[in-house]
């Protein structure tokens, strides 16, 4: 087994990766809580990188990091690498939002998943994004989920993330279809 530091502080975020990362050789591991990465980036990717590199660097181990957010296409791409920051928590974020759109008939918006990995010496050898299409509703519907999972909806099932069940978010989401796209790679580097 070859430890692969999580560069997360979230224990939710620590279980949701092990469970993409099932079967594989993989332990993998909090960072240390007292080392946090400034998202200084201007994209989801190299923020995702930043995270991945300096871990790897202070740890000395293999590094795995993500970032993430929804981009919605009527205001720029907003909230986009601000997500977790568009105001105090969840509910404010998603009232902010609805407020900001108001009533435009244009309500595409995707969301977005970059992973990135480094190996010990924090020289980056994976980095993938996954994009999940869909659109911003009118109110809230659904009660699963977190973050603006009520307000985001996928045409092609007829729901919103807040109504799907885990494992359907993790066939339809950006971090699942971003995790499609890691998991050959880190299985290509296992024997390294
Ligand atoms: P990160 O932890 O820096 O990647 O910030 C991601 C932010 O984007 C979170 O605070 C959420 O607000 C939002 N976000 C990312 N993924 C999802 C998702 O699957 N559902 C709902 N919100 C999400």
């Amino acid at each position: 087994m070859t430890v692969l530091v999580v560069a997360t502080g979230n224990p939710g975020k620590l279980k949701e990766m092990q469970s993409y990362l099932e079967g594989t050789p993989w332990q993998l591991q909090l960072k240390p809580p007292e080392l946090d990465v400034e998202e200084t980036g201007a994209t989801f990717l190299e923020n995702a990188c930043l995270k991945a590199s300096e871990i790897a660097k202070v740890t000395g181990e293999w590094a795995i990091a993500d970032d993430s957010g929804l981009s919605v296409d009527a205001l720029d791409g907003a909230p986009g690498i601000f997500s977790a920051r568009y105001a105090e928590d969840d509910g404010a974020r998603i009232d902010r939002l609805l407020m900001e759109l108001g009533d435009r008939s244009d309500r595409g918006a995707q969301f977005v998943c970059a992973i990135a990995v480094a190996n010990p010496q924090g020289e980056i050898v994976i980095q993938e994004e996954g994009i999940a299409r869909g659109e911003i509703l009118r109110d809230r519907q659904g009660s699963g989920g977190f973050g603006y999972d009520p307000i985001f909806y996928v045409p092609k099932v007829e729901k919103s993330y807040a109504e799907m069940t885990p494992e359907m978010k993790h066939q339809f989401s950006h971090r699942g279809l971003a995790f499609e796209l890691v998991l050959p790679k880190l299985k290509l580097l296992e024997g390294d």
